[in-house]
């Protein structure tokens, strides 16, 4: 039997930023993660973070080495017919940017934050159950170690990603599901080569949509549209060089350096929302209430935002009793998470090719790109939706 205040389940970022904003303000927590350490800070994802993220680590003091690897950047390319169009993200925005550090990265550096903390997280739980979530006091149950453990808490965080089991604890029938579902995935690739550009670059193409960008000076990070039943086998390396030397030519001398890959993957993409945020004691953050496709680069954002208001609501209550907070927590967030599931729905259906779209449909996207490269008021509606929006 344990006693904390609030018990987090998941430590992907989402959980391990609520546990260390959490302690910030003295209110302690239990973060039960069901893979080992290892997995969880190897496990490749997506690696954009916004001006309003990066601000939030460093002021949580967990900024370090993200200030000294992360890369800054100021501009993105929207690349078609051949030519590329630069977004100068800094310049439309009053000079906000983003910077590129891999989510594992945030990972490793806050799981190392709470070690150095001596704040419990444990790895390799298993069999986590939810109980008495519409009573005052919540419990989790789990196997750790080989024994039956029993945390007794006063709110428990559902942190535990799309496939987790907080959202599933919830009665049927109490949340509403808003879904989509993408009749097409992205495969990703990691390969030991430096960047063939400075900044990342967006592609349409008849073949499909494909995606440059970077983890470090040395390591490039590049997507390409796939079908969503493709395996990983069907696309041996050369191939996959191929098709992005084919999706990414310009009509100039820009070429696409190649190396070893030391990674492959197919994400499916979706967009789905939960509502309401919260039942009883258990209100959910992140992936566990929201996904989307990662065209907009903002699913780790949206987990950072989430943790941020249920981190300063849960500490208005356990300091001043005030529930305030906590009663519109859901409503906060999901102002947001609306609005990034229209910016990734929008960049989603500009920039990737529809199976049995017909000739309408590609002109349709054609009109969009030359729109949003031409005209300031378009670039600046995917400018300061890229960069993150600071009032929703
Ligand atoms: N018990 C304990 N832990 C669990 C369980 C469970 N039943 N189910 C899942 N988990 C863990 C997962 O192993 C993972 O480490 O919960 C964690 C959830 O982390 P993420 O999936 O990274 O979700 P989140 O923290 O919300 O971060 C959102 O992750 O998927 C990306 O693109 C997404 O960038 C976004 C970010
Ligand atoms: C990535 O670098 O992994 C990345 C970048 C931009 C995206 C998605 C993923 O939109």
């Amino acid at each position: 039997m344990m006693d904390t205040q609030v018990g987090i389940v998941g430590a992907g970022p989402a959980g391990l930023l609520l546990a260390h904003l959490l302690r910030l303000q003295g209110v302690e927590s239990v973060v039960l993660e069901a893979r080992d350490r290892a997995y969880v800070e190897a496990r490749v994802r997506a690696g954009v973070l916004e001006q309003g993220t990066v601000d939030l680590l460093s002021e949580a003091g967990v900024g370090d080495r993200l200030h000294r690897e992360g890369l800054v950047h100021q501009g993105l390319e929207l690349r078609f017919d051949g030519r590329g169009h630069r977004i100068d993200l800094s310049e439309l925005t009053g000079g906000r940017a983003i910077t590129v550090y891999g989510q594992q990265e945030v990972v490793k550096d806050l799981i190392a934050a709470r070690l150095d903390a001596g704040g419990e997280l444990l790895f390799e739980v298993d069999g986590v159950t939810l109980h008495d979530l519409e009573g005052e006091a919540p419990t989790v149950r789990f196997r750790h170690e080989g024994s039956e453990e029993e945390l007794r808490c006063a709110v428990v965080a559902g942190c535990d990603g799309f496939h987790g089991v907080c959202r599933e604890a919830i009665p049927a029938g109490t949340l509403s599901v808003y879904e989509r579902e993408y009749p097409f995935a992205w495969l990703g690739i990691l390969a030991e080569v430096a960047p063939s550009s400075e900044e990342l670059i967006y592609c349409y193409h008849e073949r499909g949509f494909a995606l440059h960008s970077m983890r470090s000076p040395r390591l490039t990070r590049l997507y390409l549209q796939c079908a969503p039943d493709d395996d990983v086998a069907e696309w041996p390396d050369d191939r996959i060089w191929d098709e992005l030397r084919t999706r990414l030519a310009t009509d100039d001398q820009w070429t696409l350096g190649e190396g070893p890959i030391v990674e492959k993957g197919i994400t499916p993409m979706r967009s789905f929302v939960v509502e309401p945020l919260r039942f009883g004691r258990v209100f959910l953050a992140g992936d566990a209430a929201h996904i989307v496709p990662p065209t907009g680069a903002k699913g780790l954002n949206l987990a950072v935002a989430d943790v941020r208001v249920l981190s300063e609501a849960l500490g208005a209550w356990f300091a001043q009793g005030d529930s305030a907070g906590l009663d519109a927590y859901s409503e906060t967030c999901l102002r947001r998470v609306w609005r990034v599931q229209h910016f990734s729905w929008w960049m989603t259906s500009m920039l990737h090719r529809f199976p049995g779209g017909d000739p309408f449909d590609g002109r349709l996207q054609r009109s969009q790109l030359r729109y949003v490269c031409s005209s300031r008021a378009a670039a600046t509606t995917l400018a300061e939706n890229y960069v993150g929006l600071e009032l929703v």
